[in-house]
């Protein structure tokens, strides 16, 4: 079934406690090199400053761990990392700073400002980890990944652009593969099929960590596509 994706948030607003360490930081490094933003237009105009043959998408961030992680493994992109929640953008910008990386842009809300906005550089490549899996059938109209986001992924990526999502629910897993079956945009691959350029390894991150815990399998998606 598709589901509209304006109408139904796939994340909830949750006031974090920041650390004074993480305030300052807010505050302190709103410019062009190392950059947060709950602001669109003001992520927009950044993003469009800078030049760079390779855009990469981190969608649902959270602390930021595989943010971080992707912009050591690939120095020559940029890595535009969204999420919703302050405080795990806040965590980020402390690591990005310590680290001193400076590919790395934050918005901080919806991915679906970007993918709507027909006038943003195109990416060739998203990450989506541990996407909230909304396990209660009420609400897995909540669930990020839908036909119609895999819809909005293929009109706003290069073509040949690589998908990779994770997650350890076995039922958001089979209803990934079922939004996979039902469009045509993307082809499933493997990881051993990809080249090396694109075999990113991931960080465990705390979510992946706690599904490990609970026994969860862990279910990776390579999609390309088409050109
Ligand atoms: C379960 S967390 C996983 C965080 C991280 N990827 C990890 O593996 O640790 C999922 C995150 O996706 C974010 N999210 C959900 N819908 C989003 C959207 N439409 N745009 C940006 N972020 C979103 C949520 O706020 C949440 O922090």
């Amino acid at each position: 079934m598709n589901y509209p994706l304006r109408s139904i948030k796939s994340w909830v607003s949750r006031i974090g406690s920041l650390s004074s360490l993480q305030k300052n930081m807010l505050t302190q490094y709103m410019n062009i090199r190392f950059f947060a933003t709950g602001d669109y237009e003001l992520f927009k105009q950044t993003v469009l400053l800078r030049s760079a043959e390779k855009i990469f998408l981190d969608i649902g961030f959270g602390d930021g761990l595989t943010l971080i992680t992707l912009a050591q493994q690939y120095p020559d992109a940029l890595i535009l990392g969204f999420e919703p929640h302050l405080s795990g953008v806040a965590h980020c910008l402390v690591k990005i700073k310590e680290l001193g990386l400076d590919n790395i842009l934050i918005f901080q809300g919806d991915v679906l400002d970007y993918l709507e906005d027909r006038t943003m550089h195109k990416a060739s490549r998203v990450h989506i980890y541990f996407s909230d899996p909304w396990p209660k059938v009420r609400h897995y109209k909540r669930r990020l990944i839908q036909v119609p986001f895999l819809k909005l992924l293929a009109e706003r990526l290069m073509p040949g652009s690589l998908i990779h999502f994770a997650t350890d629910w076995q039922n958001y897993a089979q209803h990934i593969t079922s939004c996979f079956v039902e469009q045509d945009d993307f082809v499933l691959t493997s990881f051993e099929q990809l080249p090396i350029q694109d075999q990113f390894k991931r960080p465990v991150t705390k979510y992946e960590q706690r599904g490990i815990n609970l026994g969860h399998t862990i279910t990776e998606f390579y999609a390309y596509l088409k050109s």
